[in-house]
C-alpha cells in the first residue's frame, strides 16, 4: 500500500471512531417518514407531496427489484429502511456506526424488523455482506456526514457487493447546490420574518425560531466548509458532485445521473454496476 493510500486509510479510521464516540442522534435520527405523502421535514413542504415521498416513488419504486436484497448505509432510526421494505425488499442489510438499540430502529420497524440484518461497522469493507449479492443500494442522509476518505472506501466495497446491473442511490452534499437553494428567497423564512418584524422583536423571534426543530435555519454555508480536514462528527462534508461521480466511476460504476430527482438541497446520485 502506498504512503498516500495508508494516510487516507488512517484518516478514515480516525473519522469513523470519532463518529462512534460522539454518539450523535441517540434514539436514531428521523427527519421524515418517506411512506407518508405529506409529512413535514427539514426540506420543508413540497406542495402536495413531501420530498421524501417523491424520492421514494422516483428512486426506490422503479429501480429496486421486487424481493430485493438491499444494502443500506447509515439507516439511523430506519425511515428509509421501512420504505425499502414497504417497497418490496425481502431483506435490508443495514450498516451503521451506532447499535440497533441506540438507533431505536426495531421500534420504528415493528414486524418489519425481521427483514433487517443490522451490523455495526468497524471499517468500510462491508465484509459482513456476501460478494455479488446485492440487488439495490441505498443511502439517504448519511454520506453527507462522511469525508472523501470514508466515501471512497465504501464505494469500492459496495462495488464488490452489488450484482451486475444493480442500481444504487446515494444522497451527498454539494456546497454550491446547497447555497443555491438556501439563498432562494422562498427559503429564507427566518430572515424574512425578522425583517418584517424589525428590531427588537424580529431578531428575538428569529432566534426563537432557530431553536424550533421544525423551523430550521436556512443560513448560507460559509466557504471554509469546503475544507475536508476538520472531521467534527455530524458536520456536512461538501464533497460535491464531481467527486461523487469520479469516485463511483473509478470504482467501476456507471453514473446514470449525478443529480437525480428534486432534492435541491442535498443531491442524489444514481449509479449502476456495469
Ligand atoms: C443523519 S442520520 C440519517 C439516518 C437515515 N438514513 C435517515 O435518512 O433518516 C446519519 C446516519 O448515518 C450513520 N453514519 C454516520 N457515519 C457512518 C459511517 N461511516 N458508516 C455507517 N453509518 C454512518 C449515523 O450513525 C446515522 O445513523
Amino acid at each position: 500500500m502506498g504512503a498516500n493510500m495508508s494516510d487516507q486509510k488512517s484518516k478514515a479510521a480516525v473519522e469513523l471512531q470519532s463518529f462512534k464516540d460522539a454518539e450523535l442522534w441517540k434514539g436514531g435520527f428521523l427527519d421524515c417518514d418517506p411512506i407518508n405523502p405529506l409529512m413535514w421535514s427539514s426540506y420543508t413542504t413540497n406542495g402536495f407531496v413531501s420530498i421524501y415521498h417523491a424520492i421514494y416513488w422516483a428512486a426506490i419504486k422503479p429501480y429496486m427489484p421486487q424481493a430485493a436484497r438491499v444494502l443500506e448505509i447509515g439507516p439511523g432510526h430506519g425511515a428509509w429502511t421501512r420504505a425499502l421494505i414497504h417497497g418490496g425488499a425481502a431483506k435490508v442489510i443495514g450498516l451503521d456506526v451506532q447499535a440497533r438499540e441506540f438507533n431505536g430502529i426495531d421500534m420504528w420497524l415493528g414486524e418489519d424488523a425481521s427483514k433487517l440484518d443490522y451490523y455495526v461497522v468497524e471499517d468500510m469493507t462491508c465484509s459482513m455482506v456476501e460478494d455479488d449479492s446485492i440487488d439495490f443500494f441505498w443511502s439517504g442522509g448519511a454520506f453527507v456526514h462522511m469525508s472523501k476518505y470514508i466515501i471512497s472506501e465504501y464505494v469500492a466495497s459496495m462495488h464488490k457487493k452489488m450484482r451486475q446491473g444493480a442500481h444504487g442511490f446515494i444522497q451527498y452534499a454539494d456546497i454550491d447546490v446547497y447555497n443555491n437553494i438556501v439563498t432562494n428567497k422562498a427559503c429564507m423564512i427566518h430572515s424574512v420574518i425578522s425583517e418584517v418584524m424589525g428590531p427588537p422583536e424580529g431578531p428575538r423571534l428569529k432566534e426563537a425560531m432557530s431553536q424550533n426543530e421544525h423551523i430550521r435555519s436556512r443560513d448560507v454555508v460559509p466557504e471554509e466548509m469546503r475544507n475536508w480536514e476538520d472531521v467534527s462528527p455530524g458536520r456536512y462534508f461538501f464533497v460535491g458532485q464531481r467527486f461523487m461521480a469520479e469516485c463511483l466511476s473509478a470504482a467501476g460504476f456507471e453514473v446514470v445521473d449525478p443529480f437525480f430527482m428534486p432534492s435541491l438541497r442535498d443531491p442524489i446520485i444514481h449509479f449502476r454496476k456495469i
